[in-house]
């Protein structure tokens, strides 16, 4: 089984995994998602929990998920059962691939919706709408556009479009040219708006927000984020890189691949904080705005700058792109199944993935406008999406795939696999998913249920 190709393709080098990896983990997470959750969960202390999480948890992970995918080299479902019976294990484990292709689809559902706010700033960008706009403007800009479920559900019907089309493209054709220019500019335009930040007048405050823990801070809920974002940003517990990694060609290092993604995913997480904070402390928006935290800051930095409208209009083209790369991870599983079980066309797949789609993404839309006050559990529909896939979902199944790694697959099989040429990395890779992550998952969910 080792030997077999994938039947939906493969990635053309190492290179291109990478920066299809790093497209999948760098998008509306980093910068768009970890600003907000970081100013709703008081700053630094949140900020460190998630580093920690990171190293601890997302690293041993995202290497156990993609030496599944290549092992399995097929959609998550089929390989977690082909994997169950390799290691002669129930084959019920592949319902970890269905709690993943779920997941998949419920995020999105919304991350669509988001990325189509991204799209909709281009156009105000380009447009000027920006210009010389003080917080105050900057924030009825905002509340005006998603008060308006006919704007967001246009803009989320686009990107749902665009999104299923790129995927039905296939591997090679969709997922890996868009990636190949983006993540560099994406980088190149951060750097830049740090300059601008640091002129702001309250760079230091933000830095000081962001990077000095305050434990006292800290509950039991935002330790659960700071986990489940852990999950998030690396595209992790779903299937999302163990899809990938079943388009990965044999003799490429796992551990290193992991090491690049992971860490140009955290570089882009902190470089958008470290852009977002200054701006909010020097105009006196709230850190804890929620999910228009970077459409109320951004756009005032890009509305006083120089050349702002061509780096504002860059800026949310690349958001847009950076949350493309992302989408199309997100549904890849559960239209690497259709075509594998259901003997459809990839074209039909993506049609019927992408609809179900965008029907579940209404909810989002309305979340924000005629349907805010419609709440469960306290929460709108957007907001209880959100909790129940980062929060719940993807450390669910990223601990089932630390368990399955470590405790239920043959040593000699993910030694094999991993090919990790010092003996102690392995055995540190090996203690990690075996003991650190599962615990460490285990010990949030009781803290959070009441019981630690
Ligand atoms: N990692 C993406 C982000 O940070 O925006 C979101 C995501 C993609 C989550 C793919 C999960 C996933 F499987």
């Amino acid at each position: 089984m080792t030997e077999n190709k994938s039947i939906h393709g493969e990635w053309s080098s190492r290179f291109a995994f990478i920066l299809a990896a790093t497209g999948s983990a760098v998008g509306l997470g980093n910068i768009w998602k970890f600003p907000y959750i970081a100013g709703e969960n008081g700053g630094g202390a949140f900020v460190f929990i998630y580093l920690l999480c990171i190293l601890a948890i997302g690293f041993p992970i995202m290497m156990a998920e993609i030496m599944l995918g290549r092992r399995g080299r097929q959609s998550p479902i089929n390989t977690m059962r082909t994997l169950a019976e390799e290691a002669g294990a129930d084959t019920n484990w592949h319902y970890l691939g269905w709690l993943g292709v779920i997941a998949g689809f419920l995020i999105l559902s919304y991350y669509s919706v988001i990325a189509g706010w991204a799209g909709a700033y281009v156009l105000k960008s380009v447009t000027g709408s920006f210009s010389g706009g003080n917080a105050t403007e900057i924030k009825g800009i905002f509340d005006g556009f998603v008060a308006s479920p006919l704007q967001l559900m246009f803009w989320h019907t686009l990107f749902m479009a665009v999104t299923m089309y790129v995927v039905s493209q296939g591997v090679k054709g969709g997922l890996e040219k868009a990636v190949r220019f983006l993540m560099p500019s994406l980088f190149f335009i951060l750097i830049l708006l740090v300059g601008y930040a640091m002129t702001s007048g309250a760079y230091e405050k933000g830095l000081a927000f962001l990077f000095t823990p305050d434990f006292s801070e800290v509950t039991s809920d935002s330790i659960l984020t700071a986990m489940g974002h852990a999950f998030f940003t690396l595209s992790l517990g779903m299937g999302a890189i163990m899809v990938y990694g079943s388009y990965l060609p044999k003799n490429i290092s796992i551990a290193k691949t992991t090491l690049i993604v992971a860490g140009a995913d955290t570089a882009v997480a902190l470089l958008a904080g470290i852009v977002i904070f200054p701006i909010v402390f020097a105009n006196g928006l709230e850190p804890s705005a929620g999910p228009g935290l970077l459409f109320q800051s951004l756009p005032i930095a890009f509305g006083n700058m120089g050349g702002g409208l061509i780096f504002g209009t860059l800026f949310f083209v690349l958001l847009v792109f950076a949350a493309l790369s992302s989408s199309i991870s997100l549904i890849e599983p559960a239209v690497a199944w259709l075509v594998e079980n259901r003997n459809m066309s990839r074209e039909m797949a993506c049609l019927w993935s992408g609809l179900i789609t965008w029907v579940v993404g209404l909810g989002t839309v309305f979340s924000f406008n005629i349907g805010s006050e419609f709440k469960i559990f306290g929460k709108t529909i957007f907001d209880l999406l959100d909790y129940l896939t980062a929060n719940l979902m993807l450390p669910i199944g990223g601990f089932c795939i630390a368990v399955f790694a470590g405790w239920v697959m043959r040593k000699a099989d993910s030694q094999q696999e991993l090919e990790l040429e010092n003996p102690w990395h392995y055995q540190i890779w090996k203690f990690l998913v075996c003991y650190v992550s599962p615990a460490a998952v285990f010990l949030v969910f009781l803290n959070v249920i009441g019981i630690l």
